[in-house]
């Protein structure tokens, strides 16, 4: 790594409140650079199927098994997630980056499922058969994060592939670790 390092001044908000565009895009780029797991996040009910790539996954407690996953209030995913309280969580090997670009893109809908090989565990949310892990889940309460809803989930049932590598984005690229 180089030794050389930038230090960004955050800009100030201005007076309406609206964050500029500058302080955004410096936040987008600091993001890049903080790697993540990739997971494909799916839900199904009475409120219909639905599916995105996701990497705001994350631990919260073992006691009970609960993560969080922060949802886009806006993507096409959220009327389908936020009405059928549940979903699954399938984190995505090396072989899964064609799958990942279908459900991080506009897609529709069904096509994001096709080609993939699908279960169901204990709530009706699609399971990855080979994902690395997949973590079913109920929905237990549900915290405002502006433009995203950051959902807290029970973990219900979890299903797991042995071997295979992660897939990880960073720098705005794929990379297997
Ligand atoms: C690598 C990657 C990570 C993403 N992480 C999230 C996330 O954590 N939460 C989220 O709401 N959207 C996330 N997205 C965007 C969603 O996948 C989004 O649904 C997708 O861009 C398609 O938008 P649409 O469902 O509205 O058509 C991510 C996209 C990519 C490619």
């Amino acid at each position: 790594m180089q030794a050389s390092a930038k230090i960004i001044p955050e800009a100030p908000a201005t007076i309406a409140g609206a964050v500029p565009d500058q302080r955004k895009q410096d936040y987008r780029n600091a993001m890049a650079r903080l790697g993540a797991a990739v997971n494909v996040v799916t839900s199904d009910g009475p409120a219909g199927l639905a599916g995105f790539a996701a990497t705001a996954v994350c631990s919260v407690t073992d006691d009970p098994p609960t993560l969080l996953v922060c949802i886009n209030r806006g993507s096409s995913a959220y009327p389908a997630v936020n009405a059928n309280r549940v979903l699954c969580v399938n984190t995505l090997s090396h072989a899964h980056e064609d799958l990942s670009r279908r459900f991080g893109g506009k897609t529709p809908v069904q096509e994001r499922f096709e080609g993939a090989s699908w279960s169901v565990l204990e709530t009706g949310a699609p399971a990855l058969d080979d994902a690395l892990i997949s973590l079913d889940c109920k929905v237990k309460s549900v915290s405002d994060g502006g433009t995203h809803d950051i959902l807290i989930c029970e973990v219900v049932a979890i299903k797991e592939n042995e071997g295979g590598q992660a897939l990880i984005y960073f720098d705005r690229r794929y990379h297997t670790i």
